[in-house]
Order: C-alpha cells, then sequence, then structure tokens
C-alpha cells in the first residue's frame, strides 16, 4: 500500500536541485542531433497545485522553488530551469509546480520519448491526464524499477533513467543499488541520476558504500543540505548520485550549489557536498 505523496512536497529544496539536474542532463542530450529516450521511474502526479490544502499543509515550496524563482542572480545554468518554472505560472504568483515527467516532455524534440512509471493509482491517473495525448510519452502503471530493466538499452542507444523513491520502505536503499547493477549492465552508456534523501545520515554512507562496491565508473555525487544532519525532524539535505554524468554538470553544479545553498538554507545553515564518488 502506497501511502506517499509527492503533492505534500513538490517544489522543495530537493525537487530544486533534483529537477536542476534532471533539466540540465537533458539539455545535454538535445546537443547531439540523435534521437534519446529518458526513463522515470517514479514518475509522481506530473503537476502539483501549490493553491492544495496539501502543498499548503507544510508549505515546503515556499521554503525551495519560492525562494529562487524570482531571484535576478541566478547562476547562468539554472536560468532555464526557472524559465520552465515560469511557463507554468504566468501570473507573478507561484501556484503551480511541475513534477520530472512535464519538466522532461518540455524538453523532447519530436524524434524523443519519455517513458513513465507511477504505482499509485490516483497518481498515475492525475498523471495520464497532465501528460495529455503525447505519442512521445508513454505513462505505465507499474513497477518502475522491476519493469524498465527491460527496456535497456534503448532503441536509441542514448538516454538517461531518472530514479527518484520515496524510500518509505527503507529496504529501498538497497533495490536501487541492485537496480542500477542490472540497468548499469545491459546499458553501460547510459546516464542514471539516483536521488536520495538525508534523514539518517548512516543510511547514506551505506548506500554510498554499496554504489562504489558495484564496481561501476564514473559515478558523481552532488548534495545539498539546508540544515545540519539530526537538526530537523526530517529530510535535511538530499542529493544525487548521477552515472555517467554529462561532462559539464560539474562546473556547473560546482557554481549553482554553493548559491543554493545560501540561498535555501535555513539560518545560513546550508551546506553542500561535489564529490567524485567512482572515478571515470
Ligand atoms: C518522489 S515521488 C516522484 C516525484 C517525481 N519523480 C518528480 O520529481 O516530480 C515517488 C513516486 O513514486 C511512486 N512509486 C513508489 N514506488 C514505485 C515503484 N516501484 N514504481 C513506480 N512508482 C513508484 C510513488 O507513488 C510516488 O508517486
Amino acid at each position: 500500500m502506497l501511502s506517499y505523496r509527492h503533492s505534500f512536497h513538490a517544489g522543495n529544496f530537493a525537487d530544486v536541485l533534483k529537477h536542476l539536474i534532471l533539466q540540465r542532463m537533458l539539455a545535454h542530450l538535445s546537443k547531439k542531433d540523435a534521437p534519446f529516450c529518458c526513463i522515470d521511474t517514479h514518475a509522481g502526479a506530473g503537476s502539483y497545485d501549490l493553491s492544495h490544502a496539501y502543498a499548503l499543509k507544510n508549505k515546503e515550496f515556499a521554503q525551495g522553488i519560492g525562494k529562487v524563482w524570482q531571484r535576478d542572480d541566478l547562476p547562468p545554468c539554472m536560468l532555464e530551469y526557472v524559465q520552465q518554472i515560469k511557463s507554468f505560472n504566468r501570473d507573478a504568483k507561484l501556484t503551480r509546480y511541475p513534477g520530472s515527467p512535464l519538466l522532461t516532455q518540455r524538453l523532447l524534440r519530436s524524434k524523443d520519448r519519455l517513458i513513465c512509471y507511477e504505482l499509485h493509482s490516483t497518481d498515475v491517473e492525475l498523471l495520464t491526464k497532465a501528460i495529455k495525448r503525447d505519442p512521445r510519452v508513454q505513462v505505465l502503471h507499474a513497477d518502475g524499477l522491476q519493469d524498465s530493466i527491460k527496456r535497456l538499452p534503448p532503441a536509441e542507444r542514448r538516454g538517461m533513467v531518472l530514479i527518484d523513491p520515496s524510500y518509505e520502505v527503507k529496504a529501498d536503499y538497497t533495490l536501487v543499488v541492485e537496480t542500477l547493477k542490472k540497468m548499469h549492465l545491459r546499458f553501460a552508456t547510459g546516464t542514471f541520476a539516483l536521488w536520495y534523501p538525508v534523514v539518517d545520515r548512516k543510511r547514506n554512507q551505506a548506500l554510498e558504500l554499496a554504489m562504489k562496491a558495484t564496481g561501476i565508473k564514473n559515478i558523481q555525487l552532488f548534495e545539498l543540505g539546508i540544515a545540519a544532519d539530526d537538526a530537523l525532524p526530517g529530510m535535511t539535505s538530499s542529493g544525487l548520485l548521477v552515472i555517467n554524468p554529462p561532462f559539464t554538470l560539474l562546473t556547473e553544479m560546482r557554481v549553482a550549489l554553493p548559491w543554493l545553498a545560501e540561498t535555501l538554507g535555513i539560518a545560513g545553515a546550508g551546506h553542500y557536498r561535489i564529490e567524485q564518488l567512482a572515478a571515470e
């Protein structure tokens, strides 16, 4: 039984980093003429109403995209991401936040493809409506970790996989590593981005060790924290482990992450990590 709903969290500081990196990866893939395929294993509802009671419960978006979207001193690599968010909000008020599938859909060219998985029956319906009819996009009501493996490598032989679980079930921390190993065996040249929260640092240390132990090369880690570990009841930091990142991502994140830590950190407690977890 799935109880996690992303509508409570849409646009929070974790979404800002995740969607910025997603946008940079897709922009990089679009630089070459050849088509690509993107797989979103945990797609969510696709679009979030920030005036809904769920979003207003903790107003997480106000501490995330709310602090960023109208700044005029954005790092250059954030301009396109923020422009995208603005395109979903015609007025000066922030009322809607797009999820990963809608952000990706906007960046597809006519020859590119997106495959989205969502297990929650309500969210998969919302997602299907939000995507509308689009021959480039497939929405599947299935387990994204299990089913996507067999779709690799994609026919295009170019692309990326976003893995964005909610980690409600602690077994997810090990399941994602096992899944990435299988995916990478089938599609070694693909780009893979695994999102993770920092709630209990020991779990993250174990995750990083397990990823190193896979022997997969070229893994970079990008993490943003808004408070010291354990300073808040829930998530204090979050990040992405990126396998085969675009070569431009490291340079971009060296500018974006200090800015985000300064802008989103609570009472000056923002921090970040950038690490090459496994060498090229
Ligand atoms: C963190 S949310 C996704 C947010 C979305 N990726 C975004 O950035 O906008 C995780 C979603 O995964 C769904 N989910 C959980 N387990 C899943 C699985 N095994 N396969 C597909 N979806 C799953 C949940 O219902 C939830 O909507």
